[in-house]
């Protein structure tokens, strides 16, 4: 393998590090409190996918705002995990 090539790869491999840990290190976890805890037995019975359609019956623009720089909302809890 080419020295070049190499390189490459460690950065093609950091970038994926990357893209992978940030999002569990960083964003705000969903709190494991009386508002949140129903969702943490239905994504172990049911799935993210079906405790994620209650989500925004409180997080909207009436009730619990998003920050202003908030990203695609679709799919919460690939980005805001559960509290270990
Ligand atoms: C019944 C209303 C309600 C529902 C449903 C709800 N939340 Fe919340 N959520 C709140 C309220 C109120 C707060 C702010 C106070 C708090 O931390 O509990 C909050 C705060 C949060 C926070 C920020 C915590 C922090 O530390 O600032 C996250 C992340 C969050 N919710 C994610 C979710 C996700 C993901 C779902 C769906 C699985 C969800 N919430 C469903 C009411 C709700
Ligand atoms: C692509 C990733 C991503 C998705 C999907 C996502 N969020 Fe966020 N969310 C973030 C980031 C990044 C922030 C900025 C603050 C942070 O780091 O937590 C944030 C902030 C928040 C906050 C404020 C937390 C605070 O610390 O004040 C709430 C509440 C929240 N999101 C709820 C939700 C809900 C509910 C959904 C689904 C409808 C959702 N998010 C989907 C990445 C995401």
């Amino acid at each position: 393998m080419k020295k070049r090539d190499i390189l490459l790869l460690i950065g093609a491999l950091a970038i994926i590090l990357f893209l992978v840990a940030a999002p569990d290190e960083t964003t705000t976890r969903v709190p494991s409190d009386e508002t949140h805890q129903r969702f943490y037995s239905l994504v172990k019975e049911e799935g993210k996918k079906a405790a994620e359609k209650f989500c925004e019956d409180c997080h909207n623009e009436e009730q619990v705002a998003f920050p202003k720089d908030h990203p695609p909302k679709f799919r919460c809890l690939f980005c805001h995990k559960l509290e270990q």
